[in-house]
């Protein structure tokens, strides 16, 4: 069975904490835009995808809650203008949470755009706000069936590619960074569905995956993903990128974004850029899977794109199981955030992107549910106006 980031029934909505895994499952409730945005600060959940469907259904449940009050009419539902007053300062406050992924801020702007319209057409604001709900739920839903389409898109155009060079098509070796799986989206994941598309294909031999430090996304989730998954794989710390193309045989590099501007270059957790850098270097195609609404038209390349500092602190922090495992009195591993710095560390003596940029000239395709775009020959730059 995949794991699962978001779990709703009856009207509540539940996250596993991503902080606590692989060792511990544990489901918290979020009950209020407030939390909502307290989990995706905090890494609680993570991955461009979830966190804009856990905004999205949490600014859903709200408004239910105020269509379901017993008061006959609730302030927020007393006109079109009332509740535009009670619903943007929750979308702008939601939108804050993180600034670099840019799904957050399309399921923002996408529910701004229902109000708008439907406020124009002169709507009563119990109208309007049923559809807001309908529209927050439609945004976490819509994840899992684009997933599966980019996975087969991708998964094909690489086999070919591989055909092309002379080679079987088979055994594939996937390095990936952080964690694109079931728990980054609502389901089957963006990169990593690309790997498990060639594995349920049988053409995989192995996925790879980086450590992906400070949070360790690749060790904690992609590890108990593939693990999950029962697909074979091998993990590698951040630093032995290169030492493994000189090494093994590595047939690409697929990854996720966060925001992908106009002309293809990506975002992407930090050290994906290393891996694209090394990638070229050994002719490796290099292959990032992210659906249409990661694609930022607005944003004409990469230096426009914000890019999230953490907190300084988290970079010298670890966390994990106590080893030798130790087991609490609820029969749970003991878990343990240590520091691997010394103490007193400056926060100017740390330097902690969340993310980093890889140009369009290091990609070789951008696969989305539409399709793979490539770069024209000899070209820099992808056209992803004809892709959107
Ligand atoms: O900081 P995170 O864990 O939210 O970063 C996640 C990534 O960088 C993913 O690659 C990206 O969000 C795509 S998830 C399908």
């Amino acid at each position: 069975m995949a794991l699962t980031s978001i779990r709703t029934s009856d009207g509540k909505i539940e996250i596993i904490d991503q902080l606590l895994l692989p060792h511990t499952i544990e489901w918290i409730q979020i009950s209020t835009v407030e939390q909502a945005h307290d989990a995706i600060k905090t890494m609680r959940i993570r991955g461009a995808p979830a966190i804009a469907s856990l905004a999205a259904l949490s600014f859903a449940a709200n408004l239910e809650a105020e269509l379901n009050k017993s008061s006959d009419s609730p302030a927020s539902l007393a006109s079109p203008d009332a509740l535009k007053s009670h619903v943007v300062p929750i979308l702008d406050f939601l939108y804050t949470a993180r600034p670099t992924a840019v799904n957050l801020g399309a399921a923002t702007r996408r529910l701004k755009k229902v109000l708008e319209a439907s406020t124009g057409e002169g709507k009563d604001a119990k109208i309007i706000a049923r559809e807001l709900v309908a529209e927050g739920h439609k945004i976490a839903d819509e994840d899992v069936g684009r997933n599966k389409e980019m996975a087969q898109h991708g998964g094909e155009w690489l086999v070919e590619q591989i055909k092309a060079s002379g080679e079987s098509g088979k055994d594939l070796n996937v390095l990936t960074v952080c964690n694109t799986g079931s728990l980054a989206t609502s389901g089957y994941g963006t990169a990593l569905g690309l790997i498990t598309y060639l594995h349920e294909t049988g053409k995989l031999d192995k996925a790879y995956f980086t450590q992906t430090a400070p949070y360790h996304q690749g060790s904690r989730l992609t590890a108990l993903e593939l693990q999950t998954l029962q697909i074979p794989n091998v993990m590698i710390c951040d630093t032995m990128v290169g030492s493994l193309f000189q090494n093994r045989k590595i047939h690409a590099i697929a990854v996720g974004a966060d925001r992908v501007a106009k002309n293809g270059d990506t975002a992407n957790k930090i050290g994906t850029y290393n891996a694209a850098v090394l990638a070229a270097r050994h002719n490796i195609p290099f292959i990032v899977v992210a659906p249409i609404s990661t694609v930022d038209l607005d944003v004409p390349s990469g230096s426009h794109i914000p890019i999230e500092h953490r907190a300084p602190l988290e970079a010298c922090l670890v966390r994990g199981a106590i080893y030798p495992t130790e087991i609490t009195d609820q029969g749970e591993k003991k878990q343990a955030v240590v520091m691997v710095t010394p103490e007193g560390l400056k926060p100017e003596g740390v330097y902690n992107p969340s993310f980093d940029v890889t140009p369009a000239d290091l990609i070789s395709a951008i696969v989305t549910e539409k399709g793979v775009a490539t770069r024209g020959k000899g070209q820099l730059v992808f056209d992803l106006s004809g892709v959107v």
